[in-house]
Parts: C-alpha cells; structure tokens; sequence
C-alpha cells in the first residue's frame, strides 16, 4: 500500500512529466509553421534542400550538431558562406529573419533538429539568449 503523501507525490511527478511533454510537443508544432512559412520554399518539406543551390538540412551535421549559436546566427543574420557543408556547395544566399523572436528561434531549431531523419537535443530560450551574446 502506498500513504497519501507518496501517492501526492507520484501524482506532481506524472503532472510534470506530462507537461514537459506537451510544452515539447507545442514546440515542434510552432516551429514546424514558422518552417513552412518562412523555410520551406528553399529547403523544402521533405528538408531535402535542392542540389548545388540551397542545403538540405535533413541528415546535415550541422542542424543536429552541438554549434547552436552558429544555427541562430544564420537564421538571423542569413547564410551566404559559400565553404562546404558535408562536402557540397550551395549557389543561392539565405535570407535573414530578423524579425524572429527568441522563443520562435528556438521552436525553429529544435523542430529542424527533429524532423525527417534528424534526432538532437531540444533547444531552449536561453540557449538562443545565450547565443545572442556571443555576438
Ligand atoms: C532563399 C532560400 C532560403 C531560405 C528562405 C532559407 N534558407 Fe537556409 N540556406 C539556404 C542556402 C542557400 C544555404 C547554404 C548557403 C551557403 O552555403 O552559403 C542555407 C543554409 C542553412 C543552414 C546551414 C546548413 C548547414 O549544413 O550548415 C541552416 C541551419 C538553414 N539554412 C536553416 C534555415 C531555416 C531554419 C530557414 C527558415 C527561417 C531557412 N534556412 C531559410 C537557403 C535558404
């Protein structure tokens, strides 16, 4: 038999537990529109990317690496590096999204770093914060 007190308890944990999966859920939901509105045209909804002119970011090492402050960079500031990624170049330049806040940015990459293939860590306001910082 379990008291009352062990019982509450159990009862926090499994609330808890159930909101940090639906918070992650929401998430990905959130991220997945601000994808297709403002990401899908180049990379497509397969993120597939389209060959020699704009990145696939499924299976892409860096979407699901541990460099997230580059990640926000590019999405804010845009991408037109023009060096290798995974070995291939990419003819067009990415547009920034300025206008993106912190809490959409972070929807954004871990709904990037989720999809297709790809499986990485969450990310969170602060890491976008973070990242921020740095310049
Ligand atoms: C106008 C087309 C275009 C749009 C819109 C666009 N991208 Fe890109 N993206 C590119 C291109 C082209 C590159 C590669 C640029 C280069 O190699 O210089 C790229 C690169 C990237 C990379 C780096 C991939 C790697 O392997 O390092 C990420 C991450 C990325 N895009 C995410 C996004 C996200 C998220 C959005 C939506 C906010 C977005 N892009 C919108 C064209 C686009």
């Amino acid at each position: 038999m379990i008291g009352k007190m062990q019982f509450k308890i159990v009862s926090l944990i499994v609330v808890a537990l159930f909101y940090c999966v639906q918070s992650n859920a929401q998430n990905m939901q959130k991220g997945k529109k601000i994808y297709e509105a403002k990401c899908l045209a180049c990379h497509q909804a397969d993120g597939g990317g389209v060959p020699n002119m704009n990145a696939p970011l499924d299976a892409a090492s860096n979407v699901v690496g541990k460099d997230i402050a580059r990640l926000v960079r590019i999405i804010r500031y845009g991408y037109n590096e023009r060096i290798a990624l995974d070995g291939f170049y990419y003819s067009n330049a990415m547009t920034a999204s300025p206008d993106l806040k912190d809490n959409e940015i972070a929807d954004l990459l871990t709904y990037i770093r989720n999809s297709w293939s790809n499986k990485a860590s969450v990310v969170t306001i602060a890491q976008v914060q973070a990242a921020k910082k740095k310049k």
